[in-house]
């Protein structure tokens, strides 16, 4: 019996340089799709996986996260007032169980590795998820929880991975694959961001990780790799072919880089044509807007 995943890691001490003024002085991860920050998004994926600790590694300036996940008495007494309790509702999954959610500062930003490192006292000797917030997928199942799901038979570290144009393959973490088994590949190496025309394949690691505690070790002794950085993958890859081998997981989903601004406006309209109060006037709004574009051309 594997041990359960119940602790995940959120790293978010990152700049945001690429949303700049806007992250001047709002978290990236506070950043509105629809109604629910990004975080939230990722706060959902993780509980409907099991997780059950919350580990967020942050930087100066987070302050607006932390108090997000606060309750917020008087709001919340106010909306009882007036009867708004649907509102109230929706205020429920930002609550949190005291003591379920911890808060580790990154001095500084020495790469997403490096983050991940910051939290090893909180980890201890047991597997943990790693999420990046910027990733949002929406899928039928959770895409955490269907890596665990597939955790259960593989052990080791998973990463989820996803198909990209060779174009693209530079901007990614890429899996060098030894076995693809469909759902689950074998991997046997992994090259962070690729020179043009280099890439080992084209299955792309993106921000969603279970890691056995062996990468926190291989962190511990680190140097940094591409870009003067600590590299997550770079830690990862040295697990591979040991005990705790490492496994790319294609997962079912669509996922939006909502760290860059095309994929979060993309995943704004995406989210918000999903929701029945929304769906008819933006879908009006959007066919007027192409109409007009043709008109215009
Ligand atoms: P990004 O590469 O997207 O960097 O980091 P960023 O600072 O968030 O955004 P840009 O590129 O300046 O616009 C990927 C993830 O890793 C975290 C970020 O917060 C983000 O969730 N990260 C990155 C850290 O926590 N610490 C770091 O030193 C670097």
């Amino acid at each position: 019996m594997r041990k359960k995943v119940t602790k995940a890691i959120f790293p978010v001490a990152g700049m945001g340089t690429r949303f700049l003024p806007a992250t001047k002085s709002v978290p990236k991860e506070i950043m509105t799709l629809v109604d629910r920050p990004l975080v939230q998004y990722a706060i959902d994926e993780a509980r409907a996986a099991g997780i059950k600790e919350f580990i967020f590694v942050t930087s100066r300036g987070k302050g607006a996260l932390e108090d997000y996940f606060d309750h917020a008495p008087f709001l919340e007494q106010q909306l009882r007032k007036s009867g708004k309790l649907d509102l109230l509702e929706a205020l429920k999954a930002t609550n949190m169980e005291s003591g379920a959610i911890a808060y580790i500062r990154q001095h500084r930003a020495l790469g997403l590795g490096h983050a991940v490192w910051c939290a090893r006292r909180l980890i201890g000797n047991e597997p943990f998820a790693v999420m990046l917030p910027d990733d949002v997928i929406a899928a039928e199942t959770p895409c955490l929880e269907q890596m665990i799901d597939a955790y259960q038979e593989t052990g080791g570290n998973m990463v989820a991975a996803m198909e990209v144009p060779a174009d693209k393959a530079s901007s990614y973490g890429i899996l060098d694959v030894d076995e693809d088994m469909g759902s689950v590949v074998s991997v046997k190496g992994m090259v962070e961001k690729p020179e043009a025309g280099k890439a080992p394949s084209n299955l792309a690691v993106i921000g969603r990780y279970i890691l056995s505690p062996s990468v926190l070790s291989n962190l511990n002794k680190m140097k940094s790799g591409a870009g003067g950085e600590i590299q997550l993958t770079d830690a990862i890859a040295q697990d591979i072919g040991t005990e705790n081998t490492v496994y790319g997981y294609r997962f079912r989903g669509q996922r939006f880089d909502c760290g860059s601004k095309a994929g979060f406006l993309q995943a704004t309209v995406a989210f918000a044509l999903a929701r029945d109060d929304l769906r008819d006037d933006l879908l009006r709004y959007l066919q007027e807007m192409v109409q007009l574009d043709k008109a215009a051309q």
